[in-house]
């Protein structure tokens, strides 16, 4: 069989997760969310009490922290569902500095480059076939899938969309799950503008298109298109 890796890169709320997710499970293909992985490694020094600026300190909770996933909309860490936790405006808000940790992204880059080989239960495919031949796979979203993590990945793809569609997109998804508190629209936009900067502009792996990746901007597309346009990308390499 061989090994179909799709890594779809962009900046917040642009889509990238569901439309990975999905595209996952059209093709029988493991999904690995590797935000999700800055985000558990944040939660876990909030836990602690531990000061996100302290590097060296945060560096050792990511060393000891164990991530996993289980299920496609699942995130474990330390044998506990954290899948709603770090999803938490908390979370999002102090993230950067975890982002920004060159010694985290070395860690978690390991463990993202192994989960693509199918290392690890949680990103198992069973694939689906093709001219008689088995296609395995993965699909990672991130910000430094295509650039850094990886590089010879057999599809890249990065999601764009206007601010103001994202910022309307994860309005409604927070609001929907009774997680907006007295958020604005306009907060929200402040604050994904504010990330979107800080993932951009900073020194390690910064959120940028690999020169290879193809562009899909999502403003005007629905979800389903989103996946029937990448599903054909694909078809197209095979
Ligand atoms: O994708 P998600 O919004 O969950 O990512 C949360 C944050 O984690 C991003 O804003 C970014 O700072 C960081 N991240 C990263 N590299 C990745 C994935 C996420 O730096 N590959």
């Amino acid at each position: 069989s061989r090994l179909f890796r799709i890594a779809i890169d962009g900046p917040g709320a642009s889509g990238k997760s569901t439309t990975a997710k999905l595209l996952a499970t059209k093709l029988g293909f493991g999904y690995i969310d590797s935000g999700a992985m800055f985000r558990a490694v944040t939660l876990k020094c909030q836990q602690q009490n531990i000061d996100l600026k302290d590097q060296e300190k945060v560096k050792q909770v990511a060393q000891s922290a164990r991530i996993s996933f289980p299920a496609l909309d699942q995130v474990e860490m330390d044998g506990k569902d954290v899948s709603n936790l770090i999803r938490n405006s908390n979370i999002t808000r102090n993230i950067s500095h975890v982002a920004s940790n060159m010694g985290v992204r070395d860690i978690l880059a390991d463990q993202q480059r192994a989960m693509a080989k199918g290392d690890i239960p949680g990103a198992n495919s069973t694939g689906f076939e093709h001219n008689g031949r088995v296609v395995k796979g993965v699909v990672m979203d991130g910000r430094d899938i295509g650039t850094v993590i990886l590089p010879d990945a057999e599809l890249k793809v990065f999601i764009e969309a206007d601010i103001k569609i994202r910022s309307k997109r994860r309005y409604d998804e927070l609001k929907n799950k009774g997680a907006l508190g007295s958020d604005t629209l306009q907060d929200v936009q402040k604050d994904l503008e504010a990330r979107d900067l800080a993932d951009r502009t900073r020194k390690v792996a910064p959120l940028l298109k690999a020169q290879d990746a193809i562009a899909l901007d999502t403003s005007h597309l629905t979800i389903a298109q989103q996946v029937e346009k990448i599903y054909d990308m694909v078809y197209q390499r095979l």
